[in-house]
């Protein structure tokens, strides 16, 4: 897919470009063979200064794939990968390394990602012991007022990471994502694992953040209220592609690909005086072995023998990008 439709060149600045990202797979089949797991296979997008670009799709799509090469813990198999116009995929190990601050990741689990032992005051300095050369008074200072800054207590800073909840908890792992001043926060499920009432500080405290910093994000959630609640554009992706992305409104209110109808569908609250698009049928296939043509044609209530042959490639229609060979029937 082309850059991100429904933007125009008055608006802020493009901060981050994805041009036909891959990551591919070798695994191993059998006792001798080999096979490629295709988990992220041509992504192409942009995130501008202050936009949330959030990423759905179903378990095993690629979604966190798509987020270990954007944050630079994988390289890309394939394609492009710009922060601010550089392409880090293709730079010298001296580039990487000067770009990486400028993108940061914030996971699912705020138990798993911070380390037990580490005082919160030394796990939010550590990214400035690493990467810059200030002093320990001013480390410790700026990790005080990132500590402010997500809502935490500064006098907290010498407790451990256990001794807080669960919100309180995300609320540290995003104040180290943010220590370096970075451009872009990759956000993997960041509200999944808390209860609902916090779900909603954490990501009012996101976009209080976005809007002070002027932070681009991407944002990854398999929960449409919840990217509703946050999301400027939305892309679905289906096994590893995009199928779909524009503008959250459109997206939600003309979804134009089956398969985001589908996922509409499990939001019943959206279509009342609709009529609901038929369900999901069957299971994501195995991205070891993709049915041919569009990979989506086995459980597409729309499908047609063309379908199967020939894989559909994203266009605009309606204001969005949307890779269907139906997609103007599917208003
Ligand atoms: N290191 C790896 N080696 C082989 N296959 C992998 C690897 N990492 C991911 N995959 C495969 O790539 C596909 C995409 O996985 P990924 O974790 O990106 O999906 P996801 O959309 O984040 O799913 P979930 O919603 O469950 O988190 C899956 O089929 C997965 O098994
Ligand atoms: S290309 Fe065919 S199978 Fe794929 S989503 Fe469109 S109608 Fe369905
Ligand atoms: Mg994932």
């Amino acid at each position: 897919m082309s850059a991100s439709p429904g933007t125009t060149s008055a608006e802020a600045p493009v901060v981050l470009e994805a041009r036909d990202l891959k990551r591919h797979y070798t695994v191993k089949r059998g006792w001798f063979g080999k096979a490629t797991v295709k988990a992220l296979d041509g992504a192409s997008f942009t995130v501008r200064a202050g936009r949330t670009l959030a990423v759905v799709g179903e378990s095993g799509c690629g979604k966190s794939t798509l987020a270990r090469v954007l944050t630079m813990i994988e390289p890309p198999t394939g394609g492009e990968l710009m922060f601010d116009g550089t392409d880090v995929a293709h730079a010298d190990a001296a580039t990487r390394k000067a770009r990486r601050p400028t993108v940061q990741m914030v996971f699912q689990n705020p138990y798993g990602s911070l380390n037990p032992r580490q005082k919160v005051g030394a796990i939010l300095a550590e990214p400035l012991l690493i990467n810059t050369d200030l002093s320990p008074a001013e480390r410790r200072e700026k990790a005080l007022a990132m500590m402010a800054k997500v809502g935490l207590r500064p006098e907290l800073a010498d407790r451990y990471p256990h001794m807080f909840s669960g919100g309180q908890r995300q609320r540290i792992a995003i104040a180290r994502a943010l220590m370096l001043n970075p451009r872009v926060v990759v956000a993997d499920e960041p509200v999944s694992a808390l209860d609902v009432s916090v779900q909603a500080q954490v990501l009012n405290l996101l976009l209080d953040l976005q809007e002070e910093f002027g932070l681009a994000y991407v944002f990854i959630s398999h929960d449409l209220s919840v990217v509703r609640h946050i999301a400027d554009e939305v892309m679905v992706m289906y096994l590893g592609k995009p199928v779909e992305h524009g503008p959250k409104d459109l997206i939600f209110s003309r979804p134009r690909h089956p398969y985001t109808r589908a996922l509409l569908a499990a939001m019943p609250r959206l279509h009342r005086g609709e009529a609901a698009p038929p369900p999901l049928k069957g299971e994501l296939p195995s991205p070891l072995n993709p049915p041919s043509g569009c990979a989506f044609h086995k459980r597409c209530p729309m499908a047609q023998p063309r379908c199967s042959a020939e894989i559909p490639l994203p266009r605009a229609v309606d204001g969005r990008l949307v890779a269907c060979h139906f997609a103007e029937e599917a208003a």
